[in-house]
């Protein structure tokens, strides 16, 4: 537990990447696969993710989202809504969850393998839709930027501002 919180606390959004250095294929298959075991309801797995890499990666992300920071990589979190589970009673999709779960596991694989990532969702579908090809069924949730931090690294002001439990937890 001491090392899953050490990771949990010294984890912050990256906005200032290493341009110089790769993200190592053997670590993304790493956060492939932390992705591909992540919970979903009921198990529907209605989820896909992009690869954008290299320089279509970079003219992609830059073209969508001015949450840009050089990072050498990037995955795109995509919702298949046909596929995920709805409650019944309502008709609640619980694909946004699902795909927030695939990112949460992700993040934390970067991080223990010494990577730092953005997660970012300010960004604009159509124009990812223009850059990637997706196909009509795949909507895209979650960009997230991956890669080494630079020297410059450094949390964001936002970081360090977290509510205590008390006013965040009831006991009923
Ligand atoms: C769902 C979600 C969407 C986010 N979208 C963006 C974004 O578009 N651009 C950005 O710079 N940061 C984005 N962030 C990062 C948050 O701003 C950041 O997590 C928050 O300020 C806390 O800082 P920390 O991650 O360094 O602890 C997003 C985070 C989450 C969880």
């Amino acid at each position: 537990m001491e090392d899953f919180m050490k990771l949990v606390r010294e984890r912050y959004s990256e906005r200032r990447f290493d341009r110089s250095r790769e993200v190592e294929s053997e670590k993304l298959a790493q956060l492939l696969e932390a992705a591909r075991l992540a919970p979903t309801a009921c198990n529907d797995q209605a989820w896909r993710i992009y690869v954008l890499g290299g320089q279509s990666g970079e003219q992609t992300t830059r073209a969508a989202t001015r949450s840009y920071f050089h990072a050498p990589l990037h995955l795109l979190l995509c919702a298949v809504d046909d596929q995920a589970w709805r409650r019944s009673t309502d008709g609640f999709s619980t694909a946004d969850i699902d795909i927030g779960i695939v990112g949460t596991h992700i993040v934390l694989a970067a991080e223990a393998q010494e990577l730092k990532s953005c997660i970012i969702c300010a960004f604009d579908p159509d124009v990812l839709r223009k850059e990637v090809p997706l196909p009509a069924e795949v909507r895209p949730v979650m960009l997230l930027a991956i890669g080494y931090p630079s020297e410059r690294s450094a949390p964001g002001p936002r970081h360090s501002v977290r509510k205590s439990l008390d006013e965040l937890v009831r006991s009923v």
